[in-house]
């Protein structure tokens, strides 16, 4: 041979050696893959034969007494791997995955696969066998979440699985809705890591609530694990306990109570904001009718929330009003009795020895006026009663004075005759003047804004306007002069 001989006898070998490193007989499959009975398992595989022009590839899967497993063709597979086993990647592209269904028992190994390359060759590649490590139970959820949670703050849980079936990886469901991320992690032989994260807002509702993670693998078998979640959150629901209805002078105890977490504490204060008390009770000794309204304030590291005001029914009995009085007006004479009670009184009126219900009863809040119009005849007091459960009270009103009576000037103490004498004098003087048809003299006012005056109404009829006139100013003149001055008055009468 010559040079250049050689030289072609080198190169062929060289080339003919690289391609024989570069695509031999080789096969990646790992020696052991774990596999859950009863679910699947993928055994990861690619493999590798030497560069040639290949018509056809046929995939076959044996274990080692050379039974296939697996084969394009059903009947050449053992009976028990048949519609269990499969080839999941393309043949043609070196990819020899095989899942495995439904894993039995014996479903163990060692399996090696073989390849047949139509027009070219065959090869088994039993140096690199694969085996399943059989798993009767799924490793224990890895399963974590926020244990703190402010409501309102996004709360983010993680659950995750080893797995060996990435066809049929494991379905993830949890106990809260929310957002639901999906994540698959590729391990080392065959194993995979599937998580499911769930994030939702947290809400005061859930506090104390279960969060569970449910997984279920291809197959059926299941497993779960759930933890309490803790909410933190503001006081809500903040509201007083309280027995609204309570006698003047009684103790009342109020309770405050709201729903928070961490628990709250509490404060009262007046309506006017003055601080009362520290505590979820607060004790109102003495009760009166002008206690203030209260309210609590409960507290946590998330806020201070406000019960609404409360005011107690204060319960106590009549105190009739001394501006209550009888009063005349274009001839027709009503008393009015004002009461302070609670709850509200009956109001009744005793005439003489008649008891009178009130023509009409107004109440509103704790004030009742009752009202009497009747034919007072000639009496100069009635007398208001009233009562409620808790008590009664009476109080003694004058009446205007009647039309039936004389003239008279009342005046206390000495010269009562005299003055019955002058004012016999006066009235012939007035009689006189009335009846001319003039409005009654201007001094007849000045002279009462001395002293009460009582006015006669058994004039004529037809001076009737100007006795009712004349009456309406006595009226006037009552009421500025006061009860109390009325009674003394007509007590000495
Ligand atoms: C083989 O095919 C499977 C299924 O299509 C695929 O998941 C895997 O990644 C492939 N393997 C290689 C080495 O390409
Ligand atoms: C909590 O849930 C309730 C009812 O589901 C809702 O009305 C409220 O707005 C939620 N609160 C927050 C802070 O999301
Ligand atoms: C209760 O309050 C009233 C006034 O509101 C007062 O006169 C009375 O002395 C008080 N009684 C006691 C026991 O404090
Ligand atoms: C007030 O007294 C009358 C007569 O004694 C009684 O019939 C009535 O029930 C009393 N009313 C109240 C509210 O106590
Ligand atoms: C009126 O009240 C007084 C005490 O305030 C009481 O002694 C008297 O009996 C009462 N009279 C009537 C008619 O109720």
């Amino acid at each position: 041979m010559d040079v250049w001989q050689w030289l072609l006898f080198f190169i062929c070998i060289c080339v003919k050696v690289t391609q024989t490193e570069a695509s031999s007989w080789t096969i990646d499959v790992p020696s052991s893959v774990k596999g859950l009975l009863g679910s699947c398992v993928v055994i990861p595989c690619s493999y590798n034969y030497p560069n040639a022009k290949v018509q056809t590839f046929t995939g076959i899967w044996t274990n080692d007494g050379n039974q296939v497993i697996y084969h394009p063709t059903e009947s050449k597979m053992l009976e028990q791997y048949r519609r269990r086993t499969k080839l999941l990647g393309d043949i043609s592209k070196s990819n020899c995955s095989l899942m495995i269904e439904n894993l039995q028992q014996n479903d163990g190994g060692p399996f090696h696969f073989r390849i047949e390359l139509g027009g070219y060759n065959s090869f088994s590649y039993l140096n690199k066998k694969v085996s399943i490590l059989m798993i009767r139970e799924p490793n224990a959820i890895d399963f974590s979440a926020h244990e703190d949670i402010k409501e309102g703050q996004p709360v983010s849980a993680s659950c995750s699985v080893f797995h060996s079936c990435p066809t049929y990886p494991p379905a993830f469901h949890w106990s809260h809705s929310g957002e639901q991320h999906f994540q698959a992690q590729k391990l080392h032989d065959g194993q995979w890591k599937a998580t499911s994260i769930l994030t939702f807002r947290s809400n005061r509702t859930d506090h104390n609530k279960l969060l569970q993670c449910r997984v279920t693998y291809h197959g059926g078998k299941h497993q779960e694990t759930s933890k309490t979640l803790k909410v933190k959150y503001a006081p809500v629901n903040v509201k007083v306990e309280y027995q609204s209805d309570v006698n003047e002078g009684q103790t009342a105890h109020l309770k405050c109570s709201s729903d928070a977490n961490p628990v709250s504490s509490y404060e009262w204060h007046s309506e006017t904001g003055a601080l009362l008390n520290k505590g979820q009770t607060y004790t109102m000794s003495n009760v009166s009718r002008h206690s203030e309204a209260v309210y609590c304030t409960a507290v946590n590291e998330e806020g201070r929330v406000k019960s609404s005001t409360v005011k107690l029914n204060v319960l106590y009995g009549p105190d009739i009003e001394t501006y209550s009085k009888c009063s005349s007006y274009n001839g027709i004479v009503k008393c009015d009795c004002i009461v302070q009670s609670r709850p509200p009184s009956m109001v009744h009126f005793v005439l003489g020895d008649r008891v009178l219900q009130s023509t009409t009863v107004e109440t509103a809040g704790s004030v009742t006026t009752g009202t009497l119009q009747t034919d007072f005849g000639s009496f100069k007091f009635v007398h208001c009663l009233a009562n409620n459960t808790l008590g009664n009270a009476n109080l003694t009103l004058s009446l205007p004075v009647n039309d039936n009576m004389q003239y008279i000037f009342i005046a206390s103490g000495t010269g009562v005759i005299l003055l019955i004498i002058l004012i016999a004098t006066a009235v012939g003087v007035k009689k006189c003047t009335w009846r001319s048809g003039e409005t009654p003299p201007s001094d007849l006012s000045t002279m009462k804004s001395e002293r009460p005056v009582a006015i006669p109404h058994h004039a004529p009829a037809k001076r009737k306007e100007n006795y009712e006139d004349a009456h309406y100013t006595n009226y006037h003149v009552y009421g500025n002069v006061g009860t109390d001055l009325d009674e003394s008055v007509y007590a000495n009468v």
